[in-house]
C-alpha cells in the first residue's frame, strides 16, 4: 500500500470532503508547482556550481540599509522602498511608478518579494538576475536618476558605509563599488520570500490549509490552462508569451508603444511578448499587468481567459480562481526600518 492509499482508506472523510480528492489534487499540483522554501541560505546555484553563492548576514544587512536609503537617488528622496514597499506586498500600488522629478515611468512596478525565484527580472526579462536588475533603477532617469560614480561617492562619504562594505566583502581591496552595492541588495532581496501560504501548506500535506472553494479554484487554474504559463514556485516568472496570444486585449491594457521583449531581442516574434507574471501574493499587488490599469483581480482573470486562453470562463470558475489566488499570499517579511548611516560634509547634496 502506498502512503496515499493508506490515508484514503483510514481517513476517507478527511481526505475527500465535498467530493474533493485532496491527495489527487495535491499530486497533480506538485507536478506543476513548488512550495516556497522556509528560508534561503544560498542563491545562483547552477549545475557547475551546485553550492551557489552563500548568503551572509553582513551582506544581507548592508543590502537592507541600501534598499531603504533614499540618498542612493539623485534627489535624496527615492529609495527602492519607495516603489517596492515591503509593507505593501512589495509594490507602490500605482498604475505606473512615479520617480525622479515626479516623472511617471512607463510600467507598473512588480513586487521584489520572491523575485529571487523568477528566471529573469522585469516584465520583459531583460535582467538575468537581481544584481543586474538593481543597477537599473539607480541609473534610470525616470527612477532614481543617479550615476554609479555619484553613488559610490555618496557611499564613500559616510564612514559607516565604508565599514559595512569592508565587513560584508572581506578580502576585497576596494569593497565600496557599484557591483558590491548590487550584490548586497541582491542578498537582501533573496531573503524577501513569503513562505507558508495556505497553498504551500496544502502542497506540504495539510488538507485543511485551503478551503473547498480555494481547492476548486486550484483545480480550475490547472484544468483551464493557466498553468501552461503560470507554473513553478512563483506561478509564473519562468518564460515568455505573447500578451494577447489568442485575442489582443484593448489598447488601454496593452498600450501599443510598449512592445515588450521585442525591445530586448529585436525579433518580430517577440512583439508584445512579456514574461508570464509571477502570481505570488497577487491579491496584494494591484493594479495589474505591465500597464497597471486593471485594479480588480477578477477582471484581470477574465482578461487572461479571453486573451490567453480564448475562452469565456463560467462566472463560478472565475470566482473560484480568484479565491484560489488569495491562497497564494504567504507570510510577509517583517522588516525593521534600518537606521541609516549619518551624512558628512562630503556627502553629495540632493540635486534636482
Ligand atoms: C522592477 C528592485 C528601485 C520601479 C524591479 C524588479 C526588482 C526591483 C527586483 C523586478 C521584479 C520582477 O521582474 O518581477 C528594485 C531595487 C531598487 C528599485 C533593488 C533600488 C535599487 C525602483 C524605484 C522605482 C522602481 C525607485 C520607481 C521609481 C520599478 C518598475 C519595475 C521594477 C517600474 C518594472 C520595470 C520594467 O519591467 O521595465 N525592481 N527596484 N524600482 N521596478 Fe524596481
Ligand atoms: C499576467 C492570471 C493564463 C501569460 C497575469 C496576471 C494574472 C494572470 C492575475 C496579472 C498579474 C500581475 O499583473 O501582477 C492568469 C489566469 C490564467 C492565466 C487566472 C488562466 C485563466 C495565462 C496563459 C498565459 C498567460 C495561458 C500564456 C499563454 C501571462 C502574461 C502575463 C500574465 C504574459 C503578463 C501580462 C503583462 O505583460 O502585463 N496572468 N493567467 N497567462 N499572464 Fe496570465
Amino acid at each position: 500500500l502506498t502512503a496515499s492509499c493508506l490515508a484514503l482508506s483510514t481517513l476517507p472523510a478527511l481526505a475527500q470532503t465535498a467530493g474533493i480528492d485532496n491527495d489527487a489534487l495535491r499530486e497533480e499540483a506538485l507536478g506543476v508547482f513548488d512550495a516556497i522554501p522556509s528560508d534561503m541560505t544560498a542563491i545562483k546555484q547552477t549545475e557547475e556550481n551546485p553550492e551557489g553563492v552563500t548568503l551572509t548576514p553582513e551582506k544581507i544587512e548592508l543590502g537592507k540599509v541600501l534598499f531603504f536609503d533614499p540618498r542612493m537617488s539623485r534627489s535624496g528622496l527615492i529609495s527602492c522602498q519607495t516603489c517596492h514597499n515591503v509593507g505593501l506586498g512589495g509594490v507602490d500600488g500605482l498604475p505606473t511608478s512615479v520617480g525622479h522629478g515626479w516623472q511617471r515611468g512607463p510600467r507598473n512596478a512588480p513586487t521584489m518579494l520572491n523575485a529571487i525565484f523568477n528566471a529573469a527580472q522585469f516584465w520583459d526579462g531583460r535582467a538575468p538576475d537581481l544584481a543586474e536588475q538593481a543597477k537599473g533603477p539607480v541609473q534610470a532617469s525616470v527612477e532614481m536618476s543617479n550615476t554609479p560614480e555619484e553613488l559610490v561617492k555618496t557611499l564613500n562619504s559616510m564612514p559607516e558605509y565604508v565599514e559595512a562594505f569592508r565587513t560584508a566583502f572581506p578580502g576585497d581591496n576596494d569593497p565600496v563599488n557599484f557591483d558590491n552595492f548590487a550584490a548586497a541588495i541582491e542578498q537582501f532581496e533573496a531573503t524577501l520570500i513569503t513562505p507558508n501560504s495556505p497553498f504551500d501548506r496544502f502542497l506540504g500535506g495539510d488538507d485543511a490549509a485551503m478551503s473547498d472553494q480555494q481547492k476548486r479554484g486550484l483545480q480550475a487554474f490547472m484544468d483551464t490552462g493557466c498553468t501552461g504559463c503560470h507554473y513553478g514556485v512563483n506561478l509564473g516568472g519562468q518564460d515568455y508569451h505573447p500578451f494577447g496570444l489568442v485575442a489582443k486585449p484593448g489598447a488601454e491594457v496593452l498600450p501599443e508603444g510598449d512592445t515588450g521583449r521585442f525591445e530586448v531581442t529585436n525579433t518580430v516574434d517577440d512583439e508584445y511578448v512579456f514574461r508570464a507574471a509571477p502570481l505570488r501574493n497577487v491579491e496584494l499587488t494591484a493594479p495589474y499587468f505591465h500597464s497597471g490599469v486593471v485594479w480588480d483581480l477578477r477582471e484581470a482573470v477574465q482578461i487572461m481567459s479571453s486573451s490567453q486562453l480564448g475562452t469565456e470562463l463560467e462566472p463560478e470558475q472565475v470566482d473560484d480562481i480568484v479565491v484560489f489566488l488569495g491562497a497564494v499570499t504567504g507570510d510577509q517579511p517583517r522588516i525593521d526600518h534600518p537606521i541609516l548611516p549619518v551624512r558628512t560634509n562630503t556627502t553629495p547634496l540632493p540635486a534636482p
